[in-house]
């Protein structure tokens, strides 16, 4: 979808700027950070979409506190990593903070999850707004907003080293 901006000219100010100008934009900084201490996290699990393969990271601390039937903890974060013909193509990231379900009206609210969307260089697809992405995992609401909870649910922790 191309930014609205587009015939007013001003693509090339930041996003700050055009905020600051009431500017409708589509893309949206979250609290959201990029993916931290990746090769941490456990891989819980893989969906394969034709040449698409996605691989599913969490903390262990996380699918512990899931396993336990415990909130997971703040700071969580859920990374699907989207690799095309094995290169890494951009990461979907949801993350977990106190609170940060107040940024967000009830009929967006994730409980105190946000979205974001990444390209490897750690830049965010200025052409996405995450109430998208929020809005479809909100179905998901007993399962922790989460697709792939079940996996997680069942992923056996011993299998990966401490
Ligand atoms: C139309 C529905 C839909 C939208 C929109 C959507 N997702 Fe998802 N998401 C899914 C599905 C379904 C999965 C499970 C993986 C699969 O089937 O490819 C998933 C999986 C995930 C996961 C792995 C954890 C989990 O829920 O299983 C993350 C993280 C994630 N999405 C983040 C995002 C982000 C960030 C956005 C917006 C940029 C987004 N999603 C938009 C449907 C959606």
């Amino acid at each position: 979808m191309p930014l609205k901006l587009g015939h007013l000219g001003l693509i090339g100010l930041s996003l700050s700027a055009a905020t600051l100008l009431g500017l409708q934009v589509r893309a949206e900084p979250t609290r959201v950070t990029f993916p931290r201490n990746i090769d941490d996290l456990v891989h819980y699990t893989t969906v394969t979409r034709g040449d698409v393969v996605e691989h599913m990271l969490t903390s262990r601390e996380a699918i512990q506190a899931a396993q336990n039937g415990q909130p997971m903890p703040d700071g969580t974060q859920i990374i699907l990593a989207d690799y095309r013909n094995d290169k890494i193509y951009r990461y979907f990231v949801m993350e977990k903070g106190p609170g940060w379900g107040d940024d967000y009206d009830a009929r967006r609210r994730t409980g105190d999850w946000q979205f974001q969307w990444y390209w490897p260089d750690g830049s965010i697809n200025t052409q996405e707004n995450t109430m998208r992405c929020q809005s479809c995992h909100q179905s998901r609401a007993e399962q922790n907003y989460m697709f792939t909870y079940r996996d997680l649910m069942n992923f056996n922790l011993s299998e990966v080293k401490p």
